[in-house]
């Protein structure tokens, strides 16, 4: 069996690129209508237009125990209601082996942490911030600026993600962060 190959990948933030990738995510809207917590301003949102929320490029590296994925994320400016824009949030299904990095790279966002127990944790993220979210903690990512927030991810490459506990009804992120007065203010989910 030969070697996996040395990669280099190309990344910016302005505009966001991530070079090379083997998959892209791209939710609007209408694909993650269930983890805002207001339903009337989805609706309202979605009458008018169905708009980009997240994109996420992954590196084209296996997904085996052994390697180190990479992958840069982008949330864009905006809220529903007065939600931020955020991404769904997940676990990974392995407590105790799969542990992530965030780096920033451009704007201003929010980290929220959660345990199955239901401690939570809220992290700024900002260029010069690297976040490290251990084993076991659900994490979601929040933009709060007004441009895109672009940030880097590292993690275990065989890491399944669960985001089984996100939805209408369902146990969901405790905290959410929401725009009061032009700032971003985080309360307990309504
Ligand atoms: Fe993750």
């Amino acid at each position: 069996m030969s070697a996996f190959q040395p990669l280099n990948i190309k990344y910016s933030e302005i505009p966001p690129q991530f070079t090379p990738y083997d998959l892209v995510i791209d939710r609007s809207l209408n694909e993650m209508q269930d983890v805002f917590y207001d339903q009337d301003a989805v609706k309202r949102s979605l009458a008018e237009q169905n708009p980009s929320i997240v994109k996420v490029w992954m590196a084209p590296i296996p997904y085996d125990r052994g390697h180190l994925m990479s992958c840069m994320t982008v949330i864009y400016p905006g809220t529903i209601g007065d939600e931020f824009y955020m991404t769904k949030g997940h676990f990974h299904t392995d407590p105790v082996n799969d542990p992530e990095y965030y780096l920033t790279i451009r704007g201003e966002g929010m980290l929220l942490l959660q345990t199955r127990e239901g401690d939570t944790s809220v992290s700024e993220m900002l260029p010069g911030i690297l976040n490290y979210i251990p084993p076991g903690w659900a994490h979601r990512t929040v933009n709060t600026g007004d441009e895109d927030f672009v940030f880097l991810g590292f993690f275990p490459s065989a890491a399944k993600r669960d985001y089984s506990f996100i939805g209408l009804g369902k146990e969901n992120f405790k905290k959410v962060v929401v725009k009061r007065l032009g700032k971003p203010e985080v309360i307990d989910h309504p």
